[in-house]
């Protein structure tokens, strides 16, 4: 693995591959989660942001299966970074692929589900009134597209906590909820993982936005108090 420059307040460690990706961001999820419990008067309890989409996969599929007793997960709450405006049952809900892989193996503290179902801008009111001041972690992936969760270009401007969107086509379900920037600033760790080669291009283009301090892209704004990159050599070009 390798570090490579990035914005100041950012970090980008690279990775032969997605697995090793997976690898050392369920790690880094642990530690952060069992640093949040622990910490000196904390709450004595953490809470964890999810990201949906196919690449942290493997990583839920690690915490529940080689972290599985890694961390006390009574005390971890769980929330998510987006979701679809579907039922979980549905085949593109976040919810039930996280369910599958990931919640229905571990015993969280709490999990505050999105509630597609209700549309997006009832689910967007109803979920705003979950949401701690503060997440310990918070799960980021990015689009080709240069989205995150389901914050799409161009920058519209996103107000308060949790917006309802739109992802434009060939995207699973255009009706979107998605946490906003300002919610993402709440994050204590914010981690991104990211792989492929069709990232690449996007992902130059969003490292050169976040130095220059001149965003058009979700992906440029969001957390810029820093981000933790973990990418695979393919999406570090
Ligand atoms: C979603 C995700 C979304 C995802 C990116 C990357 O609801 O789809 O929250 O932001 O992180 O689209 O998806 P992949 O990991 O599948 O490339």
């Amino acid at each position: 693995m390798r570090t490579v420059p990035a914005a100041p307040n950012d970090r980008v460690t690279v990775f032969p591959d997605p697995a090793a990706v997976a690898a050392a961001g369920a790690a880094r999820v642990v530690d952060a989660l069992n640093a949040a419990i622990s910490a000196p008067g904390g709450s004595g309890r953490a809470s964890i942001v999810l990201s949906g989409g196919s690449t942290p996969k493997a990583l839920y599929e690690l915490l529940a299966t080689r972290h599985a007793n890694d961390v006390e997960w009574i005390l971890v709450d769980v929330y998510f970074g987006d979701e679809r405006a579907v039922p979980p049952s549905h085949a593109d809900s976040n919810a039930k692929m996280v369910e599958a892989a990931m919640l229905s193996r571990l015993p969280f503290g709490s999990v505050h589900r999105i509630e597609g179902e209700r549309g997006a801008a009832d689910a967007a009111v109803a979920y705003a009134s979950t949401l701690p001041a503060r997440f310990d972690v918070c799960l980021l992936g990015m689009g080709a597209d240069g989205h995150t969760a389901s914050l799409f270009p161009p920058l519209t401007g996103w107000p308060g906590l949790v917006a309802a969107t739109k992802a434009p086509p060939p995207f699973a379900v255009s009706d979107r909820i998605s946490l906003t920037p300002a919610a993402f600033d709440r994050c204590g760790l914010a981690l991104a993982m990211i792989t492929g080669k069709d990232k690449a291009p996007m992902l130059a283009r969003v490292f050169a936005e976040r130095a220059s301090g001149k965003p058009t892209l979700p992906m440029s704004i969001v957390r810029p108090a820093g981000i933790e990159f973990l990418l695979d050599s393919a999406a570090n070009g």
